[in-house]
C-alpha cells in the first residue's frame, strides 16, 4: 500500500471513531437524564422477583458463567459479584458476562443501561430477565432494533415462572433477552 493509501485508511478510521465517540457521548447523556428525572421507584416487594434458581442454572450454563448481577440486594442475588440499590448498578461500570433481571417497572433504563455498556465495551454479553411487555417504547425503541441488528436475541419463555420466594406463578409472562455487542 503507498503511503497515501495507509493515510486514507487511517482517516477513515479516525473518522469512524469519532462517530462511534458521538454515539457514546449522546448515550451517555440520555443515561443520565433518564437516571436523575425518572420518578424514583423505590425497591418494594412486588419488584423483588427473585431468579429462579433453575432457570438461572441453565442461563449460567448457556452464556455464563456469569460475573456480575447489577441488580441485587444482600437477600437476592445470583452472582457472588452483584450491585445494590444503595450502590445504584445504573451508575456503576459493568463488566464480563452480566446477568440482569432488574427492578419491575424500571426495565427499560437497565436495558438502556446494557445498551451503553455494551457500546464501551465493558461488558461482552448481558442477559436480562424480563416481563414480556412488548407493547411498551422501550421494547420497541431498543430490544426490536437490537434484533434487526442481530445483537439482541429473544426467548418468550413457556408458561409463566414461579419466582423464588413466591407461593404461586407470576401473574405475568417472562422473557429472555440476550445482548451482544458485535463488532
Ligand atoms: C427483580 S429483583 C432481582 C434480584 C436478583 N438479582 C435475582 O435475579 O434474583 C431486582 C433487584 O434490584 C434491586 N435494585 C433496585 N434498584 C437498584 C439499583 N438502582 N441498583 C442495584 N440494584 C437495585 C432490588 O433491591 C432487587 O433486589
Amino acid at each position: 500500500m503507498t503511503t497515501e493509501g495507509a493515510a486514507q485508511v487511517a482517516l477513515e478510521a479516525l473518522a469512524r471513531f469519532e462517530a462511534r465517540l458521538l454515539e457514546v457521548e449522546r448515550s451517555v447523556a440520555e443515561l443520565a437524564a433518564l437516571v436523575l428525572h425518572r420518578p424514583h421507584i423505590p425497591a418494594s416487594k412486588s419488584t423483588r422477583w427473585g431468579t429462579p434458581r433453575d432457570l438461572f442454572a441453565a442461563l449460567d450454563a448457556e452464556f455464563g458463567p456469569f460475573d456480575l448481577d447489577p441488580a441485587a440486594d444482600d437477600e437476592l442475588h445470583v452472582v457472588e459479584c452483584y450491585f445494590t440499590e444503595a450502590m445504584n448498578g445504573l451508575l456503576l461500570p459493568w463488566f464480563g458476562r452480566v446477568f440482569c433481571n432488574p427492578p419491575y417497572g424500571d426495565e427499560g433504563v437497565w436495558v438502556y443501561k446494557a445498551l451503553l455498556e455494551l457500546a464501551l465495551g465493558h461488558c461482552s454479553r448481558v442477559v436480562f430477565l424480563v416481563p414480556s411487555k412488548t407493547s411498551v417504547s422501550w421494547w420497541h425503541e431498543l430490544v426490536e432494533p437490537a434484533k434487526a441488528r442481530g445483537e439482541c436475541e429473544v426467548r418468550f419463555l413457556e408458561g409463566r415462572l414461579t419466582f423464588r420466594g413466591a407461593k404461586s406463578c407470576a401473574p405475568f409472562a417472562s422473557t429472555v433477552l440476550v445482548f451482544e455487542r458485535k463488532a
